[in-house]
């Protein structure tokens, strides 16, 4: 569909899906990771997205424009574990058209 935007997610295992993200179904970056099952069941967005528990971690590889980092995602991000300079939450990454081509990788499990 012309609503999606192609987006490469690398799993817990080291092992790459490229996938469709859908732009109109107001969905975040850790939804789409759930929706198509990328790691086990209640591993990823535990808080449901309150960018509270940091389960939805990702290093972002692609040089794709993201929204800015918010205070209550910087703030979980410097509370968590395994935090790299490109760490988002990935349920704070609103699915847009600018995220075509992007590549991220999900953090390890706390
Ligand atoms: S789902 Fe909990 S911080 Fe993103």
């Amino acid at each position: 569909m012309e609503e999606d935007v192609k987006i490469t997610i690398i799993d817990r295992e080291g092992v790459a899906h490229e996938v469709d993200a859908p732009t109109d179904m107001n969905m975040n970056l850790m939804e789409i990771v759930r929706s198509y099952e990328l790691a086990p069941e209640g591993t990823v967005g535990i808080c449901g997205g309150m960018a509270m528990c940091a389960s939805c971690q990702c290093y972002v590889l692609s040089d794709t424009p993201l929204t800015e980092m918010q205070d209550d995602e910087e703030a979980m991000l410097a509370e968590a574990f395994h935090v790299e300079d490109n760490s988002r939450l990935g349920c704070q990454i609103p699915i847009t058209k600018d995220l075509e081509g992007l590549k991220v990788q999900l953090a390890p499990e706390e």
